[in-house]
């Protein structure tokens, strides 16, 4: 991989780092003023800056070996550059001004598999901000203007989940957020487990329309039953006369926030391995948001021994699955799981715990 001085003849003068999220209990409650409850995950991403002296922006993605140039009349055509020219305008925004500059671009996160590479690289690209231009921009702060990049540059109407946790989350250690009042807490995992993460080889189709689709009904749901958003309704009972598919899309929302209250209360792995499996089967088949593969690797990984409980992560349709394993058996049951699941002609692959190299 090329070097900053190798592309820009210099050195960077700031830096930052901010690491992509497993969510392991809370699926799509963000956006309904619920409760969630990521970790951050050991992949990180780090962005590279320095004040140029020129007229352009100038970025260069390591990763895919990709070199843009723009100014701020247009956002770039690229996708990743969606992103950055997106962190840019929101400080602008705050009245603040900003040099042109370099921007070097190096991640290890996986795109497009549902762990947050995309608030990943929001949150260190602002955080570089931060650093090179001395703003008293706080964690949350950071993660606000990152959410607000995504949903006016990237087009996904998202929650502030993805953002909270790259800001805040920290590896081996859960995250409870209350999407409403920012309430945070840093939780222990449950004693005697770990986590595995596994990618399912199937990049994340429709996650964007159908994400935004969910929304909607959700957004609807919460009109017809008389409350500001579904976190307000306790009982999924209530959602029974609501018209197809909203009280479906209702009671997956109201049970998965109760799941995640359930979750805060320092419970065994055992229980919290259940609420994962049940949270899978309402993504599945309440909230529609899973795929045949998903459902399969779920299911071996629940066949498992050492497994507490399995689920897939994330927006859904593709991408990664996340399983509660007891401590010390991830990578031995990750490598099982997929020599099962890749039986079948899949392409899964492990990503956390790091596989032997
Ligand atoms: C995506 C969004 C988050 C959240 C999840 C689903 O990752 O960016 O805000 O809604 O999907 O839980």
């Amino acid at each position: 991989m090329k070097t900053f001085a190798a592309i820009f003849g210099t050195h960077p003068t700031a830096s930052a780092e901010a690491p992509g999220r497993v969510n392991l209990l809370g699926e799509h409650t963000d956006y309904n003023d619920g409760y969630v409850l990521p970790t951050a995950i050991p992949q990180s991403t780090h962005v590279l800056l320095r004040p140029n002296e020129g007229n352009i922006f100038r970025v260069y993605a390591a990763n895919l070996n990709q070199f843009i140039e723009f100014n701020m009349a247009a956002m770039p055509e690229e996708h990743f550059g969606h992103y950055i020219y997106g962190c840019l305008r929101q400080i602008e925004e705050l009245r603040i001004d900003i040099p042109k500059l370099d921007i070097y671009i190096s991640s290890n996160v996986p795109i497009g598999l549902g762990l947050s590479s995309s608030a990943a690289l929001e949150v260190a690209m602002l955080r570089a901000l931060r650093v090179l231009l001395s703003l008293s921009l706080d964690d949350v702060q950071i993660a606000q203007l990152a959410q607000r990049a995504e949903i006016d540059y990237a087009g996904v109407n998202c929650g502030l989940m993805d953002q909270m946790a790259s800001s805040l989350a920290s590896v081996g250690h859960m995250l409870f957020l209350d999407m409403r009042t920012l309430e945070r807490q840093k939780l222990p995992l449950p004693a005697g487990a770990e986590i595995l993460v596994l990618d399912s080889g199937i990049i994340r189709m429709l996650a964007g329309s159908k994400y935004n689709e969910r929304r909607a009904e959700c957004e609807e749901a919460a009109r017809l039953l008389g409350v500001p958003a579904l976190r307000d309704v306790l009982d999924p009972s209530l959602t029974d006369p609501l018209p197809e598919p909203l009280c479906r899309r209702a009671r997956h929302v109201i049970n998965e926030n109760n799941r995640v209250l359930r979750a805060r209360e320092n419970i065994s792995a055992e229980k919290f391995g259940q609420l994962m499996n049940d949270s899978h089967e309402s993504l599945r088949d309440d909230y529609e948001v899973s795929i045949p593969e998903l459902d399969e690797l779920v299911s071996i990984l629940r066949s498992q021994d050492g497994v507490y409980g399995a689920r897939l992560t994330g927006a859904g349709f593709g991408g990664a699955c996340v399983a509660l394993c007891e401590q010390g058996a991830a990578q031995h049951i990750g490598l099982e799981t997929l020599r099962l699941y890749n039986q079948a002609g899949h392409s899964g692959r492990m990503l956390v715990p790091r596989p032997p190299t």
